[in-house]
């Protein structure tokens, strides 16, 4: 039997399809629905992916349709709607006509899936993760936001390519907003326990920092169209595979403060415990001097865009 019953993607995008793709193979619901406003769209990809199936050897249903109906009894909704970057943007340019897509589908997951954990990846994310929580008034535990894992697996990416190391055994944490102030933590990463900052000196370590908080403008830089999917899609299913299984897996995710990291009222990146309930806990851990520093102009970032957001029509 498998471990979630329905799984609702919202948006049929190249995250969306992606993702359903990845769910699927993962073999983890009984049914993975695409749901997206062009008609045609999620009922394509939907039955594309499904007709992989026996090949893959998965057994996942996966179907299409444009109705929000679909969110009916969904354990898990994956929030990924919305416009994506292109060349010159930043994740906050998107925010006002973002907003009014999200509100309609946390409206939508209130009233047809008030059960289901919810993950929310359109950006701005920290914001629209804040927002979905605000409307559909859900408890903070089942609504979060996807971009801790996506920008640590880049961070941990740059890394293993530095020190020629194999990607998994590099462990480590970006915290903050899915944005240009991000936060690698160097003091929590570590290669199969070898503090980072032993293997490499400061300038390099400089560099990888860097190029991870514009690892998504590299990529919307080089694909001109849009922006990244493989890797955003591939830590959206961490997610939703430590949700299915309970695996109360130690992640980063954008999660509402109420008063840690002498936060509140904000969602943003900081590691939690993530399970079948959602975020089971969130874990304070002890951040140098200028780690905290800029974790707090992190959340000053996106207390501006929660700003902008208040003052839209609403
Ligand atoms: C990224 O960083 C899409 O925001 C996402 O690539």
């Amino acid at each position: 039997m498998s471990a979630l019953g329905k799984i609702v993607v919202l948006g049929a995008g190249n995250i969306g399809g992606s993702l359903a793709q990845r769910l699927a193979e993962m073999d983890v619901a009984r049914e993975v629905v695409l749901v997206d406003i062009v008609d045609g769209l999620p009922q394509g990809k939907a039955l594309d992916i499904q007709e992989s199936g026996p090949i893959l050897g998965f057994s996942t249903r996966v179907t299409g349709t444009t109705s929000l109906d679909a969110l009916q009894g969904s354990d898990v909704v994956v929030e990924t709607a919305g416009l994506a970057r292109k060349p010159g943007m930043s994740r906050s340019d998107l925010l006002e006509k973002n907003a009014g897509i999200v509100k309609g589908h946390a409206e939508a997951v209130k009233l047809h899936a008030p059960n289901a954990v919810s993950i929310v990846v359109t950006n701005p994310v920290d914001v629209m993760t804040y927002y979905f929580r605000a409307v559909s008034g859900l408890p903070p535990a089942r609504v979060f936001g996807e971009s801790g894992t996506l920008d640590t697996a880049r961070f941990r990416s740059f890394v293993a390519e530095a020190l020629h190391v194999a990607p998994r055994d590099v462990t480590g944490f970006v915290l903050g907003t899915h944005g240009d102030t991000m936060v690698p933590l160097l003091s929590l990463t570590s290669v199969s326990g070898v503090p980072l900052t032993k293997l490499l000196p400061p300038d390099r370590l400089a560099a990888i920092v860097a190029r991870t908080k514009q690892g998504g403008a590299e990529i919307v830089n080089l694909l001109k169209t849009g922006s990244a999917f493989y890797a955003p899609t591939a830590s959206q299913a961490e997610l939703v595979r430590a949700i299915a299984h309970d695996e109360h897996r130690l992640l980063p995710v954008a999660a509402h403060l109420s008063g840690e990291f002498g936060e509140k009222d904000v969602c943003v990146g900081v590691p939690v415990v993530l399970g079948r309930q959602g975020v089971e806990r969130i874990i304070e851990v002890d951040l140098l001097p200028a780690e905290r520093d800029a974790f707090r102009a992190s959340v000053a970032a996106v207390r501006a865009d929660l700003d902008i957001l208040a003052k839209l029509p609403k």
